[in-house]
């Protein structure tokens, strides 16, 4: 077991996100479990991050997500895909931060709370695994070095999958970007 190491003060967010990922890479150094990983994930980050009250992920299965390990208030078990931020994210397979989460058509309230989120997919070759969401009850709290640093956490967690995890792409059209 990787004991925490407390992080320094980070001089900007980048710093904090690369401080973060350092902790993350020890702390899932030799596990591919996804559901282990992405516990401790959302443990690290729920954490580490200021002024959030919800880390979380949810996982794709057919077409809804289901709630997996998170940090925070207990929240929606599933959630429809097209459907809240989280959903909304899942189809568009695209990072979405949301300021002001009352002004969000469809915005699913699982902590009164939360006034602003971010959602990022985790793409696994293109396939939808599931979704990061991290809430925060102050307004406006989420910008682009959020959704750089969730989304290299995304993508160490996917790198860690197991290759049976991999999809099958032999039978696919090549994705266009
Ligand atoms: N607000 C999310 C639902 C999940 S909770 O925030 C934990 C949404 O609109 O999808």
């Amino acid at each position: 077991m990787n004991p925490l190491t407390p992080i320094a003060p980070a001089s900007d967010k980048p710093d904090l996100y690369t401080q973060i990922n350092q902790q993350l890479a020890a702390l899932l150094k030799g596990e591919s479990d996804l559901i282990a990983n992405t516990a401790n994930a959302a443990a690290l980050l729920y954490q580490f991050l200021p002024d959030v009250n919800w880390v979380g992920f949810y996982f794709s299965k057919g077409d809804e997500l289901v709630l997996g390990p998170f940090q925070g208030k207990p929240a929606c078990s599933r959630i429809n895909m097209g459907k809240g931020v989280c959903g909304t994210a899942a189809a568009k397979q695209q990072t979405l931060i949301v300021p002001d989460v009352t002004r969000f058509d469809g915005h699913i309230v699982c902590d009164a709370a939360s006034r602003s989120e971010i959602v990022v997919p985790l793409l696994n070759w293109g396939r939808l695994v599931g979704v990061l969401d991290v809430d925060s009850p102050t307004p406006n709290r989420f910008d682009d070095d959020d959704a750089e640093g969730l989304e290299v956490i995304a993508a160490v967690l996917l790198s860690l999958l197991p290759t049976d995890h991999m999809p099958d792409l032999t039978d696919e059209p090549a994705v266009t970007p």
